[in-house]
């Protein structure tokens, strides 16, 4: 008895096989949202505040939002209550993180809270644990402590935290006499360093000076090619989300 020839293999068969790309040609994954890093001329401005309406402006769009605050200082070991970490994260609703990442006991900069415990902060664990909170879905927020060059840790300040992040900054003011200068000084640092701003909220403060009808436009005169809102003090925080509107266009992917 003869053997049969082995089945040829037709061609047909051969062209349906999925064919593996190179790793030349195989698709890079999406890339994050692009992370926004909410920055004050001061300590005391309305990030929090602006931050927490921003997330439901943008939740009210549709957009997925975690914001997070990387250092927090002068918390209370016992509880977390009030804390900016907590609001932001009431805000969102977002099931991680629900606080601060770092939380140091007594009020000041990160880096002199920090040493106070005698702790040193970890730059590079912070920015690999916020940039895994930026997803192709996500839109990532991150309210920083005090003004541009408030310490994070002894060599690190919200400069590098921007470049270390990619991220672009929203400044935040208070609406008040002395704003001009501390804005002209926050962006022009801002352009020399080459951080991408999305523009600057003028937030008014629950007491108005003479000068806070008029910053607005003083500011608009003397900046180019930055966006600058008014966002009036509100006594009903159901208002924010609608406040806070047009700030919040400038972040939607
Ligand atoms: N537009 C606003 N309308 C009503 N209340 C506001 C507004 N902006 C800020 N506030 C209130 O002002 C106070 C200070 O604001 P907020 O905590 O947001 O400042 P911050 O810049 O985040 O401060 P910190 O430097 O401590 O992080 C808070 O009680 C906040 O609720
Ligand atoms: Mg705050």
């Amino acid at each position: 008895m003869t053997t049969p020839p082995p089945k040829k293999r037709s061609s047909t068969t051969r062209a349906s096989k999925p064919v593996r790309p190179s790793r030349e040609e195989e698709p890079s994954p999406p890339e994050p949202l692009p992370i926004t890093l909410v920055v004050g001329t001061d300590v005391a401005v309305g990030k929090t505040w602006i931050t927490c309406a921003l997330a439901r402006a943008l939740g009210e769009a549709g957009q997925l939002v975690v914001a997070v605050k990387p250092i927090e200082t002068g918390c209370d070991e016992l509880s977390s209550q009030g804390e900016d970490g907590v609001r932001l994260a009431e805000a969102t609703g977002q099931v991680a993180p629900r606080h601060a990442l770092l939380r140091f006991p007594g009020h000041a900069a990160p880096a002199v809270a920090a040493a106070s415990v005698g702790t040193d902060i970890d730059y590079d664990n912070l920015i690999s644990r916020m940039r895994s909170l930026a997803t192709p879905d996500t839109l990532l927020l991150v309210e920083g402590a005090g003004g541009l060059l408030s310490p994070l840790t002894w060599s690190d300040n919200h400069l590098d935290l921007a470049h270390s992040l990619d991220a672009r900054v929203l400044l935040v003011a208070a609406d008040r006499r002395g704003t001009i200068n501390h804005t002209l000084l926050s962006l022009r640092v801002l352009g020399v360093e080459k951080v991408s701003v999305v523009g600057v909220v003028l937030n008014q403060p629950a007491g108005p000076d003479a000068s806070t009808r008029g910053n607005a436009a003083s500011l608009v005169r003397l900046v180019e090619h930055v966006p600058i809102v008014t966002v009036p003090h509100l006594t009903d925080p159901s208002l924010a989300a609608e406040a806070v509107k047009e700030a919040a266009g400038w972040l939607l992917p």
